[in-house]
């Protein structure tokens, strides 16, 4: 093995001088997977199962991935992130549930030789690579979809933002990819951030836009993910509403894609997970085993951190999800059967849409 590796040209600290990657390695690669929360089922549906499969693919089975899954909790997170180094992992992905609190975890794993993929989330500190979707993107889609849902007259309309957690940097970028179609096209009434990205704040601050706005002014929500659309609507609907207005979504959830075949939500974004999780267990194994034209292929993007420049990057572009490509989307990739989506009270409306 490590005759043709040294063939190929191996060279140690891939993704910077500065970088202690560990020696190269054959197939006995351990990847040390931390995942932020479970609320979104992308998580535990997607991300993990994929990144495994596709590490022990790339491996002969012979690699593994260990999982550790935050729950939202920031400090949790960094002591699964001790526990993963103190394990002596060769290669870290790190999906950070507070991109600055991870930081000095982040030093650590380096100090300890351990090079760190940030995983969908920017983390800060200095990690070797990133690997996410576009977010400035997934909010301009959001955002350009929302004024056309609203007309010719959408400047006069007044709606509501309801944005991410403020400790996640993509919230932030979803945010700013939003207002670049949202500013001067709409009336922003009123503007929230949701703690932790829980569904039952955005159905409190909901709540309040409600009372202040008036339930009939309010012409469409940004809202930024299908969790925070499922509380706007259940909001809206409890405020007697039931001709919901166009609301925005994000992540594809089952629950968000029924909604959309019968109305309720008018689009989520479309994130191909397996293209980002395949694409995270390449760099991971290509990091370890010391393959820099593979990692280099796999990084083409760069972006900058707070805390670092020119970071290698891969960046996944999104679609946006209506009713009119639900089968180009989610079905095609078998992320869903139409048997799920059609549950019976979806039934008449899957029937409908010709879902079938
Ligand atoms: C983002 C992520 C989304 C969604 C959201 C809420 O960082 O990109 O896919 O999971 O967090 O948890």
């Amino acid at each position: 093995m490590s005759v043709t590796l040294a063939g190929c040209g191996v060279v140690d600290g891939i993704g910077g001088s500065d970088s202690k990657a560990s020696p190269t390695k054959g197939d006995d690669v351990k990847v040390g997977l931390l995942l932020p929360e479970k609320e979104n089922s992308r998580y535990e549906k997607f991300d993990y199962p994929i990144i495994k499969k596709q590490v022990e693919k790339l491996t002969n089975g012979k690699g593994e991935v260990v999982y550790a899954n935050a729950e939202q909790d920031a400090a949790k997170q960094s002591s699964q992130l001790q526990r993963m180094i103190d394990d002596r992992v060769d290669v870290l992905l790190v999906d950070a549930v507070d991109s600055k609190a991870i930081a000095s975890g982040v030093q650590s794993a380096k100090d300890a030789g351990i090079p760190v993929i940030a995983y969908d989330r920017l983390a800060e500190g200095p990690i070797d690579a990133y690997i996410s979707f576009d977010n400035e993107l997934v909010g301009e889609v959001q955002g350009k979809e929302l004024v056309g849902a609203l007309g010719s007259d959408s400047a006069s309309k007044k709606i509501v933002m309801m944005n991410g957690a403020t400790t996640d940097p993509n919230a932030a970028q979803f945010k700013s990819g939003a207002l670049a179609e949202l500013n001067g096209k709409v009336v922003i009434a009123k503007t929230y951030d949701t703690k932790d990205w829980n569904p039952v704040n955005a159905k409190a601050n909901m709540e309040e836009a409600i009372e202040a706005v008036g339930v009939g002014n309010i012409a469409g929500v940004y809202s930024a993910n299908d969790g925070l659309a499922g509380a706007v609507i259940d909001a809206l609907k409890t405020a007697g509403v039931s001709d919901v207005p166009p609301v925005t979504g994000q992540d594809a959830e089952l629950d968000a894609v029924q909604r959309i075949v019968k109305g309720d939500q008018y689009m989520s974004v479309y994130k191909s997970y397996p293209q980002e999780a395949t694409a995270a267990a390449e760099m991971a194994v290509a990091v370890v085993q010391g393959r820099s034209i593979e990692f280099d292929a796999l990084t083409r993007d760069k972006v900058d951190s707070p805390t670092n420049q020119d970071i290698p990057s891969q960046l996944v572009p999104v679609v946006a999800l209506n009713k009119s490509n639900i089968e180009d989307t989610v079905i095609q990739d078998g992320i869903y059967t139409v048997k799920e989506i059609c549950a019976a009270p979806y039934k008449a409306a899957c029937d409908a849409n010709g879902l079938q």
